[in-house]
């Protein structure tokens, strides 16, 4: 049985199927969707995670070590390898985050580690037993792509050179033959390289023409040498620090960035320029992630959605210089950053995960995807224990969080072609807070099946939709809603099956599809 099929049975047999079919109450929204005229495509990178030596988010999270109770493969909980495996995880950002740019690679290889400290996390020591070789065997246990963070705040583009040569070199030399007594013969493959991390703040607060000249030096010299990444299409991309908000150092900075690209000599180039967005009202991070009520929903969920505007923003100063797009606009930070949970370290930014942060995954999933010619790769912080996170671990036992789920809901969506959606859901309003009350996308895969994925935003009132394709009569449809009792349900260690996806169908009228979505869901159905 496939993977996701395994885990759709398991998720049913401890929710307990329902049918959502529609009535006849609520108000009937019509949403089109043109697959006549398909847009771009959403690239799987969109669906990237974060994976940063923060709290428990790699150690505990990933890295139990091969000793452990815990059942692990070299090292690495098979739980956790088992869950991201059903999300088709498509890269791992790692090391960070502010800890790339204090991390020295060589600390974390070989049979013997230096143990160092994590300044920026909680003031607590680093083992580096996860290093370069682990988190390789990692990207490679759950099937995805490494997407490494180079230290440019306290390091050399000598030393990353050197990281990059005992990854990716074929040939005998040195650090390929350390890297081969390190137990790894041939050359990894790197999709991405992340030049710095916040290198206007954590990563050294440095002026955009600063930061703009050791770019050049690092996209000089941080070589791939792999064989097999040497043609287009294979090729490592190459990804500089971008903007953190949309205010004038923001914008500056990405007109700096791009500007120097346009004007760009042969020794240098780039292929992304990242963008960091968390959905933190108020600085330090003071809202509860759980035990909150509708009014805090709804201000999250509006707040959430400045991330379109953001990317609006940016995308319009890179189409100046860069009107092909050949640059890619990467999020590969973005989610809720809440308060952290009573008990904890405050520097492990642990985090409960609720319906809400599911309903954000879906909201900022589909600004992705309606941004999809600009923005081509995004991962959400964290994977593990940390932030908006897919899985939470407390020493043997694993959850799936809320934004697990529409992950792994929204697995069709990889590489899929976006088609236009047309809806008019009016506003959900609460208080002084009011927001689109629905959200849709649609894109047909590569088989030409369409899946539509549809948020009902509205905390208290379904919505009944019908369908309806240009030019197309639907034969059938059928996926999956989630949804739950309160805005912040959560899936906890006792009652990990709190908030799971239910199967949802839809009835056929007049080749048209009629749904109806329950308060606060998200839902995903396929089209024959
Ligand atoms: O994800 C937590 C931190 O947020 C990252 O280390 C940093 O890049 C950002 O400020």
């Amino acid at each position: 049985m496939p993977l996701t099929a395994a885990f759709r049975d398991l998720v049913l047999a401890l929710a307990g199927a329902t049918l959502i079919a529609p009535a006849a109450t609520a108000e009937t929204v019509a949403l089109s969707i043109d697959t006549s005229k398909p847009g771009a495509k959403l690239d799987r990178n969109l669906f990237g995670q974060f994976a940063e030596h923060l709290g428990h988010g790699v150690y505990e999270g990933v890295w139990v070590g091969r000793d452990s109770k815990i059942p692990n493969a070299r090292g690495i909980r098979n739980d956790v390898v088992v869950a991201l495996k059903a999300l088709r995880v498509p890269n791992v950002r790692w090391p960070g985050g502010c800890f790339a740019d204090e991390y020295h690679w060589r600390k974390g290889i070989g049979p013997r580690r230096a143990v160092t400290l994590n300044p920026n996390w909680g003031g607590v020591t680093e083992s580096n037993a996860f290093g370069t070789d682990e988190f390789m065997d990692f990207i490679d246990q759950i099937g995805s792509e490494a997407y490494v963070s180079v230290n440019v705040g306290s390091g050399t583009p000598q030393e990353a050179a050197e990281w990059l040569e005992y990854l990716t070199a074929d040939q005998p030399t040195t650090l390929a033959q350390e890297r081969a007594a390190n137990g790894h013969a041939a050359p990894y493959r790197i999709a991405f390289l992340g030049i710095g991390n916040e290198s206007w703040d954590c990563g050294g607060n440095m002026t955009p023409e600063h930061y703009l000249s050791q770019l050049k030096a690092y996209c000089r010299f941080v070589r791939n040498f792999n064989p097999a990444q040497q043609q287009d299409g294979r090729r490592m991309l190459k990804v500089a620090v971008g903007p953190g908000g949309d205010g004038p150092r923001w914008t500056e900075w990405t007109e700096a960035v791009m500007k120097a690209w346009a004007g760009r000599s042969w020794s240098w180039d780039i292929d992304g320029l990242s963008l960091h967005s968390y959905t933190v009202p108020k600085w330090p991070p003071s809202y509860k992630s759980v035990g909150f009520g509708e009014t805090e929903y709804a201000l999250i969920l509006k707040t959430t959605l400045e991330m379109d505007r953001l990317i609006a923003t940016h995308s319009a100063i890179m189409d100046r210089y860069d009107p092909q797009k050949k640059i890619a606009l990467v999020v590969d930070e973005w989610g809720g950053w809440y308060a952290p949970l009573p008990g904890t370290n405050p520097g492990f930014l642990a985090q409960q995960n609720s319906l809400r942060d599911a309903i954000l995954a879906a909201l900022n999933l589909n600004i992705f995807a309606r941004h999809a010619d600009r923005v081509r790769g995004a991962n959400i912080a964290q994977m593990i224990n940390v932030l908006q996170a897919m899985v939470l671990t407390d020493e043997e036992k694993m959850i799936l969080t809320p934004t697990y789920h529409v992950f792994r809901m929204y697995v069709p969506f990889q590489d899929a072609t976006f088609v236009p959606v047309s809806l008019t859901g009016g506003f959900y309003t609460h208080r002084d807070v009011a927001l689109p009350r629905l959200d849709a996308i649609a894109a047909t895969d590569a088989a030409g099946k369409l899946h539509v994925a549809i948020t009902n935003v509205d905390a208290s009132a379904p919505a009944d939709v019908e369908l309806s394709l240009a030019g197309v009569r639907a034969r059938s449809a059928a996926g999956e809603t989630l949804t739950a009792p309160r805005v912040d349900s959560v899936n906890s260690f006792d009652a990990p099956s709190a908030v799971v996806p239910k199967p949802a169908s839809a009835a056929i009228r007049d080749g048209k599809i009629a749904l109806r979505l329950e308060p606060k869901s998200v839902t995903v159905i396929s089209v024959e």
